[in-house]
This record gives structure tokens, C-alpha cells and sequence, in this order.
């Protein structure tokens, strides 16, 4: 069913430093902040030659990564993404399996102005889980 690693995206409370680290320290090419207040984190897209590392920094008061970051204040793998072709089949697919689909499990569009989901992380091995469709 999943696909392609869609992105990793990692927690950080200091964008401008991990920005630093990634494209001085590693060489990667970074893009440009990206404010995402509906999301309530803003992001920075790391281009690497076969999928993408996603820097995300709490944005606004109730930030979804706020706890994440106070669990985790050095930073840390937050979700993985793999792609699907059809999210609405995968999401009864994992349903009838018995895995947890967060919120109301209706897909939202992600910062890639696709449609998204999560997934409990107790059910995919502590690891939250993100599927777009691609
Ligand atoms: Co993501």
C-alpha cells in the first residue's frame, strides 16, 4: 500500500540554527521559512536527491509540536510520510486492520497542498505516521 518516503520531519525549537547546521554543516540545499499558522508551525523543506527532510518550529500559542519539543527540547524525528495513491482506500484499508486514524479521520491538506493523515504512533512501531497522497 505505501509508497514512495514521501519526508522525515524533524522537531526544532531553533529553525535558524538547524537551517545553519543543514546547509553549512551538510552542505543541503534549504529552502526559504514557510509559515504555516493553520498548522501552527512554520517550515523549512530540506531537498535532498531522493525525498525530503521537513524542519518544523512551533508556531503560535498551541502549537501541535509545542509538548513534542518540551519532551524532546533538543530536537527529534517527529513523523515519517510515506505516499499513497488513494488515501481514502488506505485510511478504511487501516481502519479494518484495527489502527488508530487521529482527529476526526477525515484527510486535511499538508504543506504540500495535499491531502494527509496520521497515524497513531502505538500502532506503527512508537513512530507517527503521516500518509499523502501523492
Ligand atoms: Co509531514
Amino acid at each position: 500500500m505505501i509508497g514512495r518516503l514521501n519526508h522525515v520531519a524533524i522537531a526544532v525549537s531553533d529553525l535558524a540554527a538547524a537551517v545553519a547546521n543543514y546547509r553549512d554543516t551538510l552542505g543541503a540545499k534549504v529552502s526559504e521559512p514557510q509559515a504555516e499558522p493553520d498548522h501552527g508551525v512554520t517550515v523549512v523543506f530540506v531537498e535532498l536527491p531522493n525525498t525530503k527532510i521537513e524542519f518544523l518550529e512551533p508556531l503560535g500559542e498551541d502549537s501541535p509540536i509545542a509538548k513534542f519539543l518540551e519532551k524532546n527540547p533538543g530536537g527529534g524525528i517527529h513523523h515519517v510520510c510515506y505516499e499513497v495513491d488513494n488515501i481514502i482506500e488506505a485510511r478504511d484499508k487501516l481502519k479494518a486492520a484495527g489502527a488508530r486514524v487521529l482527529g476526526d479521520g477525515e484527510p486535511k491538506i499538508g504543506a504540500h497542498g495535499k491531502p494527509v493523515l496520521f497515524l497513531h504512533p502505538k500502532d506503527f512501531c512508537g513512530t507517527l505516521t503521516e500518509l499523502e497522497q501523492a
